[in-house]
């Protein structure tokens, strides 16, 4: 693939990493793969804005050199120290050994950490500038937004913001740009990255674009360092990211259980029975047949959750206990729930569901449910009104 101009003298030099499957070791499916960007400046300097995955360094060097010798590079802007970003900074380094590196004081210890090279790093704090001729670079620090060390870098005469992972979306297509791509599609995937990646960090992320409308830059494009490069509207991901970072929710239930024998998700069906008589937008998820990052993508927006187990053990069934773990460090606020199971003798999955979620800090609105072996008539009708009742509470009741 060439480099692609995505304003004057500014080349996307990034790649495609279509087969991609699993992000972060596997707490991400990235069914729609992802790309790593990055940004090549062509001015009295040259800039590259970050660098790619190791694996796709030698791409990204010949979609350098398709412009310009690597060697003419004079500043590399580590925005970020994360592997998929930084893996390829060794190999370009060894093209331009002259280069100099611009990144916080974390990104330069990070950077260190990773590749234990010793490099001629710059550290950079917000409101720094580096004038490249024609243009300027201003940076930007976003501490946790999302590691220690991540920065934005912002060009206002091109009013072109680069925050690297912020704004991004694991999403594999030839398009660059939003206006080129399917909207709902694209979409879904910003909500799932925000969801799988972001959700704990919403007070950090309100502050942090408060703080950009607060220095008064206008943002007519934003390039991130994942997916597709937002020109048409970058105001509709923004004002998304203010909607999730406030934990915003709509009147919708995510049901997720596992069951045993069955029993637990007939309970579970029933419920979800009751929930869509009652006029509420629900998604059931057996959690063991299901994709883990699809299912948070769906509680983002979701007021309710409803959780069920069998009980083995004393305690709920082990693929429910990891996605709970999950969860608890996402840390949603502002949700109800109710939880429900079946049992054999003893019980004990229920309890401990709800044991997790006060951790977490979600309010069980309703006694929770819970049956022995398989569920009589008279059992499933009371799942029928569970559900109902719980839809109700959803619904402002
Ligand atoms: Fe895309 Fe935090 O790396």
């Amino acid at each position: 693939m060439i480099p692609q101009e995505i304003k004057k003298d500014i080349f996307w030099v990034g790649t495609i990493d279509w087969n991609v499957k699993n992000f972060h070791g596997h707490t991400y499916t990235t069914q729609r793969g992802t790309t790593y960007n990055a940004y090549l400046i062509l001015d009295k300097e040259i800039v590259l804005v970050d660098t790619v995955y190791e694996p796709f360094a030698d791409e990204m060097i010949e979609k350098i050199n398709k412009i310009i010798p690597p060697e003419k590079i004079d500043y590399i802007i580590a925005n970020h120290v994360e592997i998929d970003h930084s893996g390829a900074l060794v190999e370009i380094l060894k093209l331009c050994p002259k280069a100099k590196i611009l990144g916080t004081q974390k990104c330069k210890e990070g950077l260190y950490r990773n590749f234990y090279l010793d490099m001629d790093f710059r550290v950079v704090k917000t409101n720094d500038k580096l004038n490249l001729g024609k243009r300027t670079l201003t940076f930007i620090e976003a501490p946790m937004i999302h590691w220690p060390d991540s920065m934005f870098t912002y060009c206002p005469e091109e009013k072109l913001l680069l925050p690297n992972d912020a704004f991004g979306q694991h999403y594999a297509t030839s398009k660059r740009f939003d206006d080129e791509v399917d909207n709902a599609e694209l979409m879904d995937e910003a909500k799932k990255y925000y969801a799988n990646i972001l959700w704990p960090l919403g007070s950090i992320i309100l502050k942090k674009i408060e703080e950009l409308q607060k220095m008064s830059i206008p943002i007519e494009m934003i390039a991130p360092s994942h997916g597709i490069i937002w020109r048409k509207a970058p105001s509709k991901i923004i004002n998304s990211y203010i909607a999730w970072a406030k934990n915003e929710t709509e009147p919708k239930v995510v049901l997720v259980y596992e069951t045993m024998w069955g029993s637990t998700e007939r309970m579970a069906r029933m419920i979800v029975e009751g929930i869509i008589n009652s006029g509420l937008e629900v998604r059931l998820f057996d959690v063991t047949r299901s994709d883990r990052t699809e299912i948070i993508k769906e509680m983002l927006e979701a007021k309710g959750f409803i959780f069920g187990s069998s009980t083995h053990d004393n305690d709920m069934l082990p693929t429910i206990a990891g996605f709970l773990e999950f969860l608890k460090g996402l840390r949603p606020k502002n949700r109800l729930a109710c939880v429900f199971g079946s049992y054999g003798w003893a019980g004990g999955a229920v309890k401990n569901i709800e044991g997790i979620l006060k951790d977490i800090g979600i309010e069980i609105v309703q006694p929770s449910l819970s049956i022995q072996y398989a569920p009589s008539k008279e059992d499933l009708d009371n799942c029928y009104e569970f559900g109902k009742n719980f839809a109700y509470k959803i619904k402002g009741g």
